[in-house]
């Protein structure tokens, strides 16, 4: 017999990502319900820009939604992001705040003060992520929280759960393949004959930019991610400057032309790899054959090749940004908590 429980939900942003996953959850509301035993109660929505709204009673996402798309405020409650984490009626933070590399913020403060008491966070948000991944993990140890980020790669797309949890007990010793969506969408339509310029416009529209695109198109994007593989993978922490990182903004449609004419195609490709004295990462735009199989992973789709010993190569190839796409991956890190806080009827044990 399934053992039901309501997840009070507070929404740390609400932009892309955090209205991605509010669809999905008004869209599935029952089959959530029935099928993963999921009930969410969303008790605060609070954003920069647009307000903050609350109610212990549960706020309706459709409502939300319907406010977000005609550009209206969500609501006019004053209240900080960690005053909304830490609301009694919140068990569950989504941090889907915009990426920060340098300060983290504010997702960093919010996940901060959630893990601390008690509450899980889940996150698509990399700037907390890359700066302070082995303190909010011992944090949420602690606590007896969760702290889960399948989002922070290759959106819905499972890659980090894939690697830690599917692929339990095999070593993997090497990573590496397409994992920015908007230069891979930028990349493939500068060679269908399209501007950079227009190109970016167009990724920009369709939701897969950063907030600030300089973050996909210098690499920087690319490279926290091969940071996290690096260090939630490969089991080998290092920071964000120890990757190596080339962005494609130098690259030019008679780049992308020549490269065709020689049978091959430009591709931003991150790796990450054990090393003798530890593990390297890189990111740099690549000149691949067309019959390599990542020559044929087009638009914002990515790809990634797991190295392992017990498998060999393991490759999955999916989404790798998107509203909904990036929603998909915090629906399932948030079964994943429910299912567990449920397993040891945890939702009421949190500080106030
Ligand atoms: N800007 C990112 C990308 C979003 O294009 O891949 C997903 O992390």
């Amino acid at each position: 017999m399934r053992v039901e429980s309501t997840v009070g939900l507070c929404f740390a942003g609400f932009g892309n990502v955090g209205q991605g996953l509010a669809r999905i959850l008004v869209r599935k509301e029952r089959e959530l319900a029935e099928r993963w035993g999921l009930n969410c109660r969303t008790v605060a929505v609070v954003t920069r820009t647009r307000g903050a709204a609350v109610s212990r009673d549960g706020l309706s996402l459709a409502e939300l939604l319907a406010r977000a798309e005609r550009g209206e405020q969500l609501g006019t409650d004053r209240i900080t992001p960690v005053e909304a984490a830490l609301l009694p009626q919140t068990d569950v933070v989504l941090d889907v705040t915009p990426t920060n590399l340098k300060t983290g913020e504010p997702g960093l403060s919010v996940t901060r003060a959630a893990l601390g008491s008690g509450r899980s966070v889940v996150t698509s948000n990399k700037g907390p992520v890359s700066l302070a991944l082995e303190e909010l993990r011992e944090l949420a140890r602690e606590r007896g929280a969760c702290f889960r980020f399948e989002g922070s790669v290759m959106s819905g797309t499972p890659s980090l759960n894939l690697a830690m949890e599917s692929l339990a007990g095999c070593d993997i010793s090497h990573v590496q393949g397409i994992v920015n969506g908007t230069t891979n969408y930028i990349l493939t339509r500068m060679e269908e004959g399209c501007e950079y310029g227009e190109a970016l416009a167009e990724a920009q529209e369709k939701g897969y930019a950063e907030a600030d695109p300089s973050g996909d198109v210098d690499g920087w994007d690319a490279a926290v991610k091969a940071q996290i593989l690096a260090s939630v993978v490969l089991g080998s922490p290092i920071s964000l400057d120890a990757v190596d990182r080339t962005g494609i903004s130098s690259i030019t449609r008679s780049d992308v032309e020549a490269a065709a004419s020689r049978g091959r195609r430009i591709k931003l490709i991150a790796r990450a790899a054990r090393t003798a004295g530890g593990v390297s990462a890189s990111v740099s735009p690549t000149e691949i054959p067309l019959a390599h199989p990542l020559a044929g992973v087009g638009g914002a789709t990515n790809a990634l090749t797991f190295t392992t010993d017990n498998l060999r190569d393991v490759t999955i190839i999916g989404p790798g940004a998107g509203r909904e796409e990036t929603g998909q991956a915090l629906l399932s890190d948030l079964i994943a908590v429910a299912a567990a806080e449920r397993a040891c009827g945890r939702f009421a044990a949190k500080a106030g």
